[in-house]
């Protein structure tokens, strides 16, 4: 008897919350609200669909591989495909450079400028590799979405063609909070000082908002190039034979309009390493 008494419990206290609930659905009338979408609201998903969805990615670890000419003959290959999520940049390849920049990617990082050299090879990159995010920025002009954004059509477009690829947009507002930060850590207004936030810059704030804590490869600090024991090196480990890392930099830093503040922009990073759990590798930063 006193089993039974239980078990008539048991089945009251189990179907309480299915009567409050339908009683809920029942009192509204209608369905179920949308569900809340959840994830980083500053990396919006392109889809056909036109449904908002948010970047929903966390990673313990990451490895950010920059495409410096400082990854050649690095032999850290190994050591980052251990890492839970490696990050890459533009067109930066793996095939050819496995030993030094590892074979996997999770997420890309991509400029509007390079989505072009991504389309000219968009089976290897939409539908191969089927295992990375992309995440493209661009400005306004080129991202915006009422039919007159260039870039974000193609992008569209792939989306249509590919409907397995996970492809997202750096939103505007998060462009805007980008060169807040910039303005905030250098005194200076990016725009106004005629310079472009590099995609470096880009996906070192992703790599914040998504990774408990980050590996660096392949990066030089703000004072490397004035070090007389520099290493000369290719801008990208990629491209041989064209200007070397440490003159692009210059140049790029000095450039009155549209210049990349490179070694300005690795000064920031070295703030941000004492902020966030964040280290540097070939070569290694010491602070
Ligand atoms: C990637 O490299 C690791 C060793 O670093 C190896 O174990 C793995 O099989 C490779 N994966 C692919 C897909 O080549
Ligand atoms: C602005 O800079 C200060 C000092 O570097 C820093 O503590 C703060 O977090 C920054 N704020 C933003 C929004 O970047
Ligand atoms: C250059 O010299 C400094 C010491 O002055 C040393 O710490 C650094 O590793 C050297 N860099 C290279 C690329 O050899």
């Amino acid at each position: 008897m006193k089993y039974l008494m239980t078990c008539w419990l048991c089945l009251l206290f189990l179907s309480l919350p299915l009567l409050v609930w339908f009683g809920h659905v029942m009192r509204r009338g209608g369905p179920l609200p949308a569900v809340q979408s959840t994830g980083l609201r500053g990396y919006m998903k392109i889809t056909p669909g036109r449904k908002e969805q948010f970047l929903d990615k966390h990673c313990s670890e990451c490895a950010l591989v920059s495409s410096s000419g400082q990854m050649l003959g690095a032999g850290v290959g190994e050591e980052i495909d251990k890492i839970g999520c490696v990050i890459r940049m533009n067109n930066a390849p793996t095939r050819g450079y496995e030993k030094d920049v590892g074979n996997r990617t999770s997420v890309r990082v991509v400029s509007h400028t390079s989505v072009p050299l991504l389309v000219k090879n968009e089976l290897y990159y939409f539908q191969q590799s089927a295992d990375t995010t992309y995440v493209f920025w661009g400005p306004e002009r080129n991202m915006r979405q009422d039919g007159k954004g260039r870039i974000f059509n193609t992008l569209l477009k792939i989306a249509k063609k590919y409907p397995n690829v996970r492809i997202y947009a750096v939103t505007k507002e998060k462009i805007q909070y980008c060169d807040r930060v910039f303005q905030n850590e250098t005194g200076k207004n990016r725009m106004k000082t005629g310079a472009f936030l590099s995609t470096g810059f880009f996906t070192m704030i992703l790599a914040i908002d998504m990774c408990d804590s980050i590996h660096v490869y392949g990066m030089i600090d703000d004072n490397y190039c004035s070090r007389a024991n520099h290493s000369v090196v290719p801008y990208h480990y990629y491209e041989r034979n064209r200007i070397n890392e440490c003159r692009m930099y210059r140049v790029h830093e000095h450039t009155q309009r549209g210049g990349h503040r490179f070694i300005t922009e690795k000064a920031i990073y070295a703030k941000w390493a004492t902020r966030h759990r964040m280290d540097f590798k070939h070569p290694s930063w010491s602070f």
